[in-house]
């Protein structure tokens, strides 16, 4: 049986929390594949809403596993905090939830260095979401790491502390204060926390589930234009969220990876850093904020929020290798009369329709197709046959761009208001 990726297309946030719960009563298994409490997935159901971190978007299910691929990193102590959240929701967490045993480890000392890295670049900083994520794959790479599956060997203690030593090293070099026992205290209590649940060599047990013919779905964090490589360097995060990095992340070979699920929001934000082409300094970026309560799921922070970008949305579907594109949010836009799409760019006076290396301020402006907008209520539709001719147009329209069918268009944050379109 071949293995399903879900993955974001844009900046991060499209939607991929509610999606995979949505996606998960077809599967057997579940598994996050890269990043770690940088990403903040929300499910909404039952009048929950919830916002999970580490933790595969799978859980809420109440057979499904749920696997944490050796491609993510895990701050134990944001770990222990969200299991708790969902043992007051009852969930039940018994032998559903599988840790690999090569996931990194974010120590207390990697949020340090990264809040020291962020404050040193000043106005040049990442807009990083300070959890440490950068340090901890810096020193996965480094081959200084520290694993999950370290935890069971008895000089786990000594690794630590001789990482931590180095960390220190590093930080005399910046004009940073910092108090580290304070942190190390709750972060040892969750390592114990941590312990308690199963440690797996998931690469196994995943060829294993496979070969009995379970259904895997492999849940990206971030998005596309993320990427440490295929992203907006340097703005970017510090894994590869694209399709490679679930084969990477969890240990399955490129010919098994089957359908390839690419979400994106009917319009576009950024959190954090970095250029945005299509960015709405308006009234109007202003509204679509405010409509789509575009506010980060892990920091809070106000989301930027501008028109959809055809030139990079084709670029994380080609180096994606999507199959089926899923499209968000298409409701926040009921209030506007018009909606834009950018078509192509004008770059360096060329007009050219993929996205180039560099896309700094003035090089690069957008050129914008303008569609008439749905100016309905699309939160209780339920059906294809029920939405707009404006919307359907639309959604035609960017098949037809994009040369990838449009399988699911989400109109509410809830798992309900989720329109099948023959998938
Ligand atoms: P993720 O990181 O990709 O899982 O996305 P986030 O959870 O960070 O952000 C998506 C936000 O949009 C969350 O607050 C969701 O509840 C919400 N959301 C998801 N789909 C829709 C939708 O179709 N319409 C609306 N209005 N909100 C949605
Ligand atoms: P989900 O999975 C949106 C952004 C940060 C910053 C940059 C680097 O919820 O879509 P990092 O903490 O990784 O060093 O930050 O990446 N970023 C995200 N933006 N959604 C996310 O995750 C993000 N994870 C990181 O804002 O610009
Ligand atoms: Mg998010």
């Amino acid at each position: 049986m071949a293995v399903d990726v879900l993955l974001g297309l844009q900046w991060g946030d499209e939607g991929k929390g509610k999606i995979v719960d949505v996606l998960t009563s077809n599967y057997d298994i579940i598994a996050r594949f890269q990043g770690g409490p940088n990403a903040g997935h929300t499910l909404e159901f039952d009048g929950i809403k919830h916002v999970l971190h580490t933790i595969p978007s799978g859980i809420f299910h109440p057979t499904a596993l749920n696997v944490i691929g050796n491609g993510v990193v895990i701050d134990p102590v944001i770990f222990k905090k969200e299991l708790e959240g969902l043992e007051k929701l009852k969930v039940n967490l018994d032998g559903k939830l599988l840790v690999s045993r090569k996931a990194h480890l974010i120590l207390p000392s990697h949020k340090l260095l990264d809040a020291a890295s962020e404050q040193a670049k000043g106005k040049d900083k990442i807009g990083s979401t300070l959890k440490g994520i950068g340090p901890t794959y810096m020193d996965k790479t480094g081959r200084n790491g520290l694993r999950v599956g370290d935890i069971e060997l008895p000089d786990f203690k000594e690794r630590y502390t001789k990482l931590v030593a180095k960390h220190q090293q590093i930080l005399n070099h910046y004009d940073f204060e910092y108090d580290l026992e304070s942190m190390e205290k709750d972060w040892f209590e969750a390592i114990e926390r941590l312990k308690q649940i199963e440690f797996i060599d998931s690469e196994h047990y995943l060829v294993n589930a496979r070969k009995e013919g379970k259904k895997v779905l492999a849940e990206g964090a971030q998005g596309s234009l993320l990427d440490i490589d295929f992203g907006t360097y340097p703005f970017v995060t510090s894994s590869n969220t694209v399709t490679a990095g679930a084969c990477t992340g969890l240990g399955i070979a490129p010919n098994r990876i089957g359908d390839v699920f690419g979400i994106f929001k009917a319009y576009l934000t950024r959190v954090g850093s970095g250029h945005f082409p299509t960015e709405l300094f308006d009234d109007t970026g202003a509204a679509i904020q405010k409509a789509g309560n575009e506010f980060g799921a892990t920091t809070g922070r106000a989301r930027r929020c501008g028109w959809i970008d055809l030139p990079a949305l084709k670029y994380a579907i080609n180096i994606n290798g999507v199959t089926k594109l899923m499209m968000m949010k298409a409701d926040v836009l009921s209030e506007f009369p018009t909606i834009k799409v950018c078509t192509h760019y004008k770059y360096n006076g060329e007009v050219i329709d993929y996205l180039p290396y560099n896309i700094e301020g003035d090089k690069i402006e957008p050129i914008y197709k303008e569609f008439p907008c749905w100016k309905e209520d699309l939160t209780t539709k339920t059906s294809m046959s029920e939405l707009p001719k404006e919307l359907t147009d639309y959604v035609e329209y960017l098949e037809k761009e994009l040369e990838t069918p449009i399988v699911i268009v989400s109109v509410g944050p809830d798992r309900t208001q989720t329109i099948l379109n023959n998938f």
